[in-house]
């Protein structure tokens, strides 16, 4: 069952969609409750509407609830991104990647004329780093980048598969997910940066300057910050 400020973070951003449009949905929790609203809003109103899926869970579950893919080659500019954070600052600077989506989610958010963040207002924090930093890292890289990682100052981990998954877990890319545990992050742009410059390293789940409004729900309503 959703947590009701997901679900009012969610409804305040279907309130954004229009008919006519070509979205960008992200992956998680908050994400899978914005596609089943927008899935029956479409059925209702008869939208014609058009979704890139940043993963294989938000491809399926788009397509379950009777919304149409394309993709990027066809759709290279996006009207809208709808995704999840696993934090957000006062700045709307986000870690992404708790469900391992963050390269996919990087391209296609950075894609929309407009990304909104859906999160419940737990995900709210003064400054980034409690949550550690996903990043997704070619396998074949795999002790290069933790060893340079460490380097930073940081505790990373090699994310594994959890119960139904013996050893590391495998993105929807083939690749690896480090945890890099830093603590808190001062001036996350310059970190973006120098971790992407690493050999190896696919993509980083810091989103730096790239959302333009997040509504955060609880019980109580929405918080909505914007730029
Ligand atoms: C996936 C993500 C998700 O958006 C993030 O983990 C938030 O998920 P949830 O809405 O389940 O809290 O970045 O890679």
């Amino acid at each position: 069952m959703a947590s009701v400020g997901k679900l009012k973070a969610a409804e305040a951003a279907l309130k954004e969609v229009a008919d006519g449009q070509v979205l960008g949905i992200g992956t998680g929790s908050t994400v899978a409750v914005f596609i089943g609203l927008l899935g029956r809003k479409v059925k209702e109103e008869d939208w014609d509407l058009l979704c890139v899926p940043t993963s294989y869970q938000s491809a399926y579950l788009a397509v379950e609830n009777g919304l149409r893919l394309t993709t990027l080659d066809e759709h290279p500019t996006l009207d809208l991104a709808i995704d999840g954070a696993d934090e957000v600052d006062p700045d709307l600077n986000l870690i992404k990647g708790g469900g391992a989506a963050l390269t996919k989610e990087k391209v296609v958010d950075s894609s929309a004329k407009r990304f909104v963040v859906i999160a419940d207002s737990t995900k709210l924090v003064e400054r980034l780093g409690k949550f550690p930093l996903p990043v997704e890292v070619l396998p074949f890289a795999r002790m290069k980048v933790l060893r340079v990682l460490a380097g930073m100052g940081c505790v990373p981990k090699l994310r594994d598969g959890g119960d139904r998954k013996d050893g590391p877990l495998v993105t929807d890319n083939g690749n690896f997910i480090v945890d890099a545990a830093f603590g808190e992050i001062r001036d996350p742009k310059a970190l973006e940066i120098e971790i992407k410059r690493v050999p190896g390293v696919v993509e980083v789940g810091l989103f730096v300057g790239l959302a333009q409004c997040a509504y955060l729900g609880n019980a109580s309503g929405v918080r909505t910050i914007s730029r």
